[in-house]
């Protein structure tokens, strides 16, 4: 049986499934619903980040997690799919010019709504100091971690704390390329408060107070970098590990090697919306990963094998209670195409 989505219902789904993850907030996964009902997402490829990602590869990640997404959102109209197109590799002609075809749904048969789908609610990124989680919940986050294969939990403090400081000097580094520098501008939000925010990263999702923004903001000007590089002020202001190390774990996050990064992606926004159900937020810090010898040495002592690549990592914690991060996200008007 074909089922064919209505318009209305496409905004609901859209609604929902932005609420996906997506590096620096850049929302590059876009929906378009063709004259046969099925849904197609697209990527936009203006949203990738071409320096921190110049083959878009997360941006994919992204918009698998999103297409994730998606599959809940309709399982909470009742709606299921009977057929899911991948396009990792040779997508077929894009039903919008400039955007890239990522996936196509077709619905089918009715479904019951998907336990995980009203997490998409309950989970964000926490860039902050997490609080300490109690006994219980580190016992279920450690025999969650060991019913997926591909997840490594890193429990040990001083571990934590080895990976946390050298996460900061791989940070600190990427920053000093001028190019990295000015695309991390581009997507944090350290504006006038009145801007209208939809997309990026708010200073007050990154902890900064008023006068750490505007002292981030010059920071990160070009003009200003080199000074404030040798006042050590930009490691003041963007450096994590004292907050990574309030973490109840770091997460280490593998998949099969020829996995593609939309089904990786897939199974990323799975992972998180069940660490939410645990009561756990996670905070990637992926900056390692771009150290080779870094990289390989946590595959190693992780007993990550060839088959498998390592996508991120995570800080695991628990938020302090009561606190949560805007989310901000793009009108669905914007992202129905
Ligand atoms: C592929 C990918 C890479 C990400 N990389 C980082 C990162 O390096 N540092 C970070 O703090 N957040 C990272 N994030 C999380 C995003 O910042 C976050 O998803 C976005 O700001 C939206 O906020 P939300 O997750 O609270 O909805 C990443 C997310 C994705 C999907």
């Amino acid at each position: 049986m074909t089922v064919r989505l209505k318009p209305k219902a496409l905004e609901r789904v859209v609604e929902r499934a932005r609420l996906s993850p997506s590096p620096m907030n850049t929302q590059p996964a876009r929906w378009h619903l063709d004259a046969e009902g099925t849904v197609w997402i697209l990527a936009d490829p203006s949203r990738r980040l071409s320096i921190a990602d110049p083959r878009g590869f997360d941006m994919r990640l992204a918009c698998g997690a999103a297409l994730e997404a998606t599959v809940l959102a309709l399982s909470e109209l009742g709606l299921g799919v009977a057929r899911t197109q991948h396009f990792d590799r040779g997508a077929p002609a894009s039903p919008v010019p400039g955007l890239e075809p990522v996936a196509r749904l077709h619905l089918g048969e009715s479904t019951a709504p998907h336990p995980l789908a009203p997490l998409m609610d309950r989970r964000f990124t926490w860039h902050d100091g997490f609080a300490r989680a109690n006994p219980d919940q580190a016992r279920d986050l450690f025999d969650w971690a060991r019913l997926h294969e591909g997840l490594v939990l890193v429990l040990d403090r001083a571990e934590i704390g080895r990976l946390a400081e050298r996460n900061d000097g791989a940070l600190l580094r990427l920053l000093g390329e001028p190019d990295y520098r000015a695309e991390f501008r581009r997507w944090l939000r350290l504006g006038a408060p009145d801007e209208p925010l939809v997309d990026g990263i708010p200073a007050s999702a990154l902890g900064l107070s008023r006068l750490g923004t505007r002292l981030a903001r010059l920071a990160l000007s070009p003009r200003a970098a080199p000074l404030a590089d040798a006042l050590r002020l930009t490691e003041r202001l963007f450096a994590e590990s004292q907050r990574s190390e309030t973490a109840t774990a770091i997460l280490l996050f593998a998949r099969p090697s020829l996995e593609s990064p939309l089904a990786a992606g897939r199974a990323w926004l799975y992972r998180l919306l069940e660490l939410a159900d645990l009561g756990f937020q996670a905070w990637p810090m992926p900056a390692l990963l771009a150290q080779p010898e870094a990289a390989s040495e946590i595959r190693r002592n992780a007993g990550i094998h060839d088959g498998n690549r390592l996508i991120s990592l995570f800080r695991i914690g628990v938020p302090p209670r009561g606190r949560t991060p805007p989310r901000l996200r793009l009108p669905v008007a914007r992202l129905i195409v």
